[in-house]
C-alpha cells in the first residue's frame, strides 16, 4: 500500500506513521527526519536546507523531490510505504504522481486538528536524535528529559519555537492545505480527525485504510 499522511504540523502524522508502518509492515518515510538526519551530519544538503528549516520555509523542491524519490526507489520501499511530510506543494505532489505512475497512491490520510491543539502538541513535544517522540502532559517519557528507548538526551526541535510555528502553518495553508483538494478530486483522500487518543486515531486510520 502507497499511503500518504497529510496534515497541519504537530497533528500527530510522524507519531501515527510509526505505528502504522510497523502494523502493516512498510517504511515510514518522512522527509523531515531525513533533512534533519542530513543536518545532524553536516551534509551538503543538510548545510543547504539548513537556513530554510530554521525560518520554517520549505526547502526547495530541487532538493527535497531528489532526496524522496532516492528513497522510494529502496528495496524496502518496492511493496509500499507511509510518506509523511512529502508532497508539501503541488509541484512536489505532480513530481510524486508522475514517479508512481499509473495508480499512484492508494490512500491518503488527512489529519483534522484545530489550531489550538496543534499548538499545544508542538509546544509540549520532546524527541530523541533516533527520531522517538514524547510530549511533557500527553506521552512523558519514564526518567525526565531522556529517552525510554535509547536513553538519548530529550531535546525540543529548534522550529517548535513559538515564532517558528507560526510560520510553518502559514507555509502549511498557503501551500500544503490545498493538496487536500487535489487528491480530493482524485478520489483518495479520506479525513480523519486526528483529536483523541494516539491509541483511537491509530484504529480510526486502520480503519480509514481499509482494514
Ligand atoms: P516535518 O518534520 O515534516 O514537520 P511537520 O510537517 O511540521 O510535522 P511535525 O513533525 O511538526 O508534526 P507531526 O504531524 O509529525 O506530529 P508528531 O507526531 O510529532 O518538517 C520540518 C521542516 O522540514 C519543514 O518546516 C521544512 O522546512 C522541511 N521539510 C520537510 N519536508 C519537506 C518537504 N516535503 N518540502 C520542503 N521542505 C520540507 O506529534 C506532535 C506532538 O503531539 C508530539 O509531542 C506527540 O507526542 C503529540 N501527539 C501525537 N499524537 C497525539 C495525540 N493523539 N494526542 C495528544 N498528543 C499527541
Amino acid at each position: 500500500m502507497k499511503i500518504l499522511f497529510l496534515g497541519p504540523p504537530g497533528a500527530g502524522k510522524g507519531t501515527q506513521a510509526k505505528r502504522i508502518g510497523a502494523a502493516l509492515d512498510i517504511p515510514h518515510i518522512s522527509t523531515g527526519d531525513m533533512l534533519r538526519e542530513h543536518l545532524a551530519a553536516r551534509s551538503e544538503l543538510g548545510l543547504q536546507a539548513e537556513g530554510f528549516m530554521k525560518r520554517g520555509d520549505l526547502v526547495p523542491d530541487e532538493l527535497v523531490i531528489a532526496m524522496l524519490l532516492e528513497r522510494t526507489g529502496h528495496e524496502d520501499a518496492a511493496g509500499g510505504f507511509i510518506l509523511d511530510g512529502f508532497p508539501r506543494n503541488l509541484a512536489q505532489a505532480e513530481a510524486l504522481s508522475v514517479s508512481l505512475g499509473g495508480d499512484g497512491l492508494d490512500r491518503v490520510v488527512v489529519f483534522e486538528v484545530d489550531e489550538e491543539e496543534i499548538v499545544r502538541r508542538i509546544s509540549g513535544r520532546r524527541g530523541c536524535a533516533g527520531g522517538h517522540i514524547y510530549h511533557l502532559d500527553d506521552h512523558p517519557p519514564v526518567r525526565e528529559g531522556v529517552c525510554d528507548i535509547d536513553a538519548a538526551p530529550l531535546e525540543q526541535r529548534p522550529d517548535d519555537a513559538e515564532d517558528v510555528i507560526r510560520t510553518r502553518l502559514a507555509v502549511y495553508r498557503a501551500q500544503t492545505e490545498p493538496l487536500i483538494r487535489y487528491y480530493q478530486q482524485q478520489g483518495r483522500a479520506v479525513k480523519i480527525g486526528a483529536v483523541g487518543s494516539v491509541g483511537e486515531i491509530q484504529e480510526r486510520i486502520l480503519e480509514a485504510l481499509g482494514g
